[in-house]
C-alpha cells in the first residue's frame, strides 16, 4: 500500500461488539515500531451495517485501505467481498480485507497463525501424524486447515455436539473423523497433538481430568484460549509434564500478514509484544 505523510494509510477491525479487540494495541504497536503514520482503528458496525461498510470500502469513500473483520461477520463478509483466497472459502471465513484495484479480497490468517504460533513456541517440534481437537466451530475450521496444510494424517475432531464434528467431516474430507466427547480417552493415545478450541473449563465448572500421559511423549497440547494464558486445560496438561503451548502467539502470528497488507512492511511477533498484550489482560 502507498504511505506518505499527507494521506496515511488507514486500516480497520470491525465487530459487533468491538470494544474488546486487542487488535488496535497490536498494529498500533507495529506502526510506532516501524515509524509509519498510519492508523489502525475500532469500528463498530452491526450485520444490517456490514454490506455498506463494504461498498464504501470498495469505491474508497470510506478511507480505508484494508481491515481485519471479527464476531460476528467472518462468514456473511465472504458473501460480500468480490474475491475470498483459496484459504478463506475452505475455512469458510475471513479476518482480513485489503483493496486491489478496486476490489475488496479477503482471506484468513488464523490458520496461519495457529501454525506460525506452534513453530516459535515449540521450535524444532517435528509435526506428528495424528492430532485431536476439541470443539468444531469457527476457531476448529481454521485449526483444522492448518493442520492439513502441515500434513497431519489424521485429524480426530471431539465435539459436545457430535452432528457439529460430522459437518465438518463433510466440508474437509477423510482425514477428518468426527467423535462424541466419550472416546477422547481412547483418542489420545499415542496422538502428537491436542488442541482445545471451546470454553471448557472458562465456565467456572471444573474440567473433567483428562489423561494426556497416553499421547506421544513428544506431544504438545495446546489452546486457543488466552485469557487467562494457562488455561484449566493447559495447567491439568502441564501438572501431567506435558509441553504446552498458550494461545496468544495465535492471536499475535495470525495479526502479521493484515499488516504486511495494509502498511507494506511484514512485522515481527516479539516478546516485547506479547508483554503489552499480557499487560492490557
Ligand atoms: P468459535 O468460533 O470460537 O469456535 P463457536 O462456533 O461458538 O465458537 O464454537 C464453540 C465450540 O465450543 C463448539 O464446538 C462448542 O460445542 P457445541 O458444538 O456442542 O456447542 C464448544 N463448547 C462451548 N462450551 C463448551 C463446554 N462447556 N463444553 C464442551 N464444549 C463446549
Amino acid at each position: 500500500m502507498a504511505e506518505s505523510e499527507s494521506n496515511p494509510t488507514r486500516a480497520f477491525v470491525i465487530g459487533h461488539p468491538i470494544g474488546h479487540s486487542r487488535s488496535p494495541l497490536i498494529h498500533g504497536y507495529w506502526l510506532r515500531l516501524a515509524g509509519l503514520p498510519g492508523s489502525y482503528q475500532p469500528v463498530e458496525v452491526a450485520p444490517a451495517e456490514l454490506p455498506v461498510f463494504i461498498r464504501a470500502l470498495k469505491d474508497g469513500s470510506s478511507g480505508f485501505a484494508g481491515g481485519n473483520v471479527t464476531i460476528p461477520h467472518k462468514e456473511a463478509v465472504l458473501d460480500l467481498v468480490d474475491e475470498a483466497d483459496p484459504v478463506a472459502r475452505e475455512i469458510g471465513a475471513a479476518n482480513t480485507l485489503w483493496c486491489e484495484n478496486g476490489r475488496v479480497m479477503a482471506t484468513n490468517t488464523d490458520s496461519h497463525g495457529f501454525s506460525a504460533n506452534l513453530d516459535h513456541q515449540a521450535s524444532g517440534w517435528d509435526t506428528g501424524r495424528t492430532a485431536v481437537i476439541l470443539g468444531a466451530g469457527g476457531a476448529s475450521r481454521a485449526i483444522i486447515h492448518a493442520l492439513l496444510s502441515r500434513g497431519f494424517s489424521t485429524v480426530h475432531v471431539v465435539n459436545r455436539t457430535e452432528t457439529r464434528a460430522r459437518a465438518l467431516v463433510e466440508a474437509f474430507g477423510p482425514r477428518l473423523q468426527a467423535h462424541a466427547m466419550a472416546e477422547l480417552p481412547v483418542l489420545l493415545r499415542g496422538a502428537d497433538l491436542f488442541v482445545n478450541t471451546t470454553s471448557l473449563g472458562m465456565d467456572g465448572n471444573a474440567v473433567p481430568e483428562i489423561d494426556f500421559t497416553v499421547m506421544n511423549p513428544q506431544a504438545l497440547v495446546t489452546d486457543i484460549v488466552y485469557v487467562p494464558l494457562e488455561t484449566p486445560i493447559l495447567a491439568m496438561a502441564r501438572r501431567q509434564g506435558l509441553k504446552t503451548v498458550d494461545g496468544l502467539g495465535m492471536l499475535l502470528h495470525q495479526a502479521a500478514p493484515g499488516f504486511e497488507k495494509w502498511f507494506g512492511t511484514r512485522p515481527e511477533v516479539t516478546p516485547d509484544l506479547r508483554r503489552l498484550i499480557i499487560a492490557d489482560m
